[in-house]
């Protein structure tokens, strides 16, 4: 494991992080022309490749690479006694105060205690009210009517949508214990303080799988995905230094926890969960048996139809918050010449070209002279493979530039020399190294360079 840092050094700051985005269309304010909506955020063109990469990435690594797992799409509305069962109705909640002079709000374990004690308000001074508990879930009704007994949530987690649906997969499927189930979808919880861009909102992504295990064999399995999940993000290329474990304490464990461990990343803003590994027991299978009256135990065929109720290992992960990791992961600054002015330094986006939003961009030299239709034909090949992008305005140092912000790992140019013997220019994004290459064979140098991607 690399050695841990002690305080981010790196070249980010969330200021530039949220002016890139929304320059280059990663992440924009949500309803920005009525002033901005709290917690919720729009991904725009760069944004929404980037998030679908990264979940089509984690769906493979999931499903696809494990033969014992398989994908659910759970709806979003659920029956409201489930979140009676799951516990959220009584126990997702946060402890909040208000200030009576300047009406701010605050979640009373995140401001100072002495001043809490006091009930001063740490930003006027004015009198805090009393503690209360304030639960998470956003609560609404269903058809018609206004009242009491339809009362439906916006689900504050994607993991409930699994375990209801635990049986039907068994039964559809013939799953055999161990197994998986894996989700991806939105989750909202109305979170009090949503500061740090992306990082907390109210509406947000989540990447869940829920694994069936055996009572007993659960540390082992806790353990498996514990390392698991950190060998994804070396996959990802993600700087191994920035990541670390971090145990759960008795007071830190959600109320349906055994044991939990979050990944957390070192952001411009100090270490932060990313994600979690949880042990949760036998707690969601036996308190849906028991709100629900269906019987959830498993009968295992290879241990004498042994009957027992599953424990689950999860690995928890937020898509939204993976986005806004690999976008502080990514940034660089660097220096490229020494003329005295602006352009002697790049600003470069260093995704791996697997979850670069796009792959390889298509720059004729001149817009003249049929370069600009030989590139146009050179995209309409790779497209097929890749996503592309085509620029042909501006000088060539400065488009190579725009690229390198949006994070395009590969440019190719086509000048005369394309015209007279079908070579290209392919320019590495990282290295800004230039090689030549017959065009016929750029796709599989593609694929052959994302591949064997090393990050530097
Ligand atoms: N099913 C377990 C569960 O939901 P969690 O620790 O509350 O556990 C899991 O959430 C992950 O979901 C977090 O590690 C984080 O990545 C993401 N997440 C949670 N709340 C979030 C929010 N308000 N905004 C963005 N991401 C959030």
């Amino acid at each position: 494991m690399a050695e841990e840092l002690s305080e981010y050094k790196g070249p980010a700051t969330m200021e530039k992080i949220t002016s890139l985005a929304k320059r280059r269309g990663f992440v924009f304010q949500s309803s920005e022309i009525y002033g901005g909506q709290n917690g919720a955020w729009d991904y725009g063109p760069l944004g929404i490749e980037l998030k679908n990469r990264i979940a089509r990435l984690w769906w493979k690594e999931m499903t696809q690479l494990h033969d014992e797992i398989v994908g659910l799409d759970a709806s979003i509305l659920m029956h409201p006694r489930v979140w009676e069962a799951s516990g959220h109705v009584e126990n997702f909640t946060d402890p909040l105060v208000d200030c009576k002079k300047c009406k701010n709000r605050f979640r009373a374990d995140q401001i100072d205690q002495a001043k809490l004690a006091k009930k001063e308000c740490p930003e006027c001074g004015g009198e805090l009210t009393e503690t209360r508990k304030f639960n998470l879930m956003f609560k609404t009704n269903i058809g018609a009517m206004e009242d009491s007994s339809n009362i439906i949530y916006l689900r504050p987690e994607t993991a409930q949508g699994i375990y209801v649906n635990y049986k039907n997969i068994i039964q559809s499927n013939r799953m055999k214990i161990p197994f998986g189930i894996a989700q991806i979808g939105k989750a909202f919880r109305n979170e009090i303080v949503t500061k740090n861009f992306i990082f907390r909102t109210c509406e947000f992504e989540q990447m869940e799988m829920q694994y069936f295990v055996k009572p007993g064999t659960d540390v082992e399995w806790f353990n498996t995905w514990k390392e698991r999940r950190w060998n994804y993000f070396k996959k990802l290329g993600v700087k191994m230094e920035y990541l670390r474990w971090h145990q759960h304490g008795k007071d830190e464990l959600a109320h349906y926890a055994k044991d939990a461990y979050d990944i957390e990343y070192l952001f411009p803003m100090g270490w932060k969960e990313l994600e979690g590994v949880h042990n949760r027991g036998d707690y969601d299978l036996s308190r849906h048996m028991q709100f629900s009256g269906k019987d959830l135990q498993y009968i295992d065929q290879d241990d004498n139809n042994a009957r027992y109720t599953p424990y689950i290992i999860e690995t928890s992960a937020g898509l939204t918050r993976e986005v806004l990791m690999l976008l502080c992961d990514a940034y660089d600054e660097e220096k490229v010449a020494d003329k005295g002015n602006d352009d002697d330094w790049r600003t470069v986006m260093r995704f791996h070209p697997s979850i670069a939003p796009i792959t390889v961009a298509i720059l004729p030299l001149m817009k003249k002279d049929g370069l600009a239709e030989l590139a146009q034909d050179i995209r309409t090949e790779l497209k097929e493979d890749y996503t592309t992008d085509y620029d042909q305005s501006g000088a060539i140092g400065r488009r190579y530039r725009r690229q390198d912000e949006a994070g395009t790992p590969f440019c190719v140019t086509v000048d005369y020399e394309t015209k007279e013997n079908g070579t290209v220019t392919l320019r590495y994004r990282d290295s800004m190294e230039q090689v030549r290459v017959p065009k016929a064979e750029l796709a599989e140098r593609l694929r052959k360079e994302i591949k064997e991607y090393k990050r530097k």
